[in-house]
């Protein structure tokens, strides 16, 4: 990361020009901690009784990050972040990723929140289906960690009909190059045998596609069906929506938050 001297401050950062724009307001983060309200807090500030990362700010522009550190008059100020929780049902030619210097179309292009989200997991560019979003970092990392054995449901679409032989012995657990699959649950689509339903837990990188080439069959296409049993029926391709609360519990308590 390149030193950059920070606009606001005068105080040499290693943030970049970027950052400038990240994070929120100073008045709102005051002001989201309950301790004032934004105008009270704008007050505050101009007399000098806030301190950033141990500095006085006055600069009302000032934006803060998750990390740095607020005091007013000596007392930490924390700020209450809202939790957001999103589903949205993927589309191809998408990627996973929260910014893209290639400028390509990610996730973000479709989801309208005001929040810093991160996805649980990714899914390749083209695959398709149940993708989960949220700012909720205790919960996405516990999802993401084989040891909860959380279950994604996955449609693969082969080049070839999956013989009956070589879908058992998936079914028991293989090793591919990368890494050695768990025993898991295999489904043929008994009208089209090159459709395969899928039931992992662990979550590894192009798990799906690495178990069928290790056969040599190729995955022509992947649509994610289920995520810890959240599904994106009534959700077309490219639309979102926020989790219920019942879902969020459910996910909760899959991974023993409750
Ligand atoms: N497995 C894959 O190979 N690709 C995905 O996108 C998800 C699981």
């Amino acid at each position: 990361m390149k030193k950059t001297q920070n606009k606001y401050t005068n105080i040499k950062s290693t943030k970049t020009e970027k950052d400038a724009n990240l994070g929120i307001r100073l008045n709102k983060y005051i002001a989201d901690s309950g301790f004032c309200s934004r105008r009270q807090a704008d007050e505050i500030i101009k007399n000098g009784r806030v301190k950033v990362n141990n500095i006085i700010e006055t600069n009302l522009s000032r934006r803060v990050l998750p990390d740095d550190k607020v005091h007013i008059d000596s007392n930490p100020i924390k700020q209450s972040v809202k939790l957001e929780y999103i589903l949205l049902n993927k589309p191809k030619d998408t990627i996973t990723t929260v910014s893209d210097e290639k400028n390509r179309k990610t996730i973000m292009d479709l989801v309208k929140t005001k929040f810093r989200l991160f996805p649980v997991g990714r899914l390749d560019r083209n695959t398709t289906g149940v993708l989960i979003l949220t700012n909720d970092g205790e919960l996405a990392n516990r999802l993401m960690h084989p040891k909860y054995q959380i279950e994604r449901v996955y449609l693969a679409g082969l080049d070839k009909p999956l013989k009956f032989t070589d879908a058992k012995k998936i079914s028991q657990g293989v090793i591919t190059e990368d890494f050695k699959s768990s025993p898991c649950e295999i489904v043929i689509d008994p009208s089209d045998n090159s459709l395969v339903y899928v039931k992992l837990k662990e979550g590894k990188n192009r798990e799906v596609k690495k178990i069928f080439e290790t056969f040599g069959y190729k995955v022509k296409k992947l649509d994610r069906k289920s995520y810890a049993d959240v599904t994106v029926s009534g959700l077309a391709r490219g639309e979102f929506r926020r989790l219920t609360k019942q879902e969020i519990a459910h996910l909760r308590k899959a991974v023993k938050l409750i």
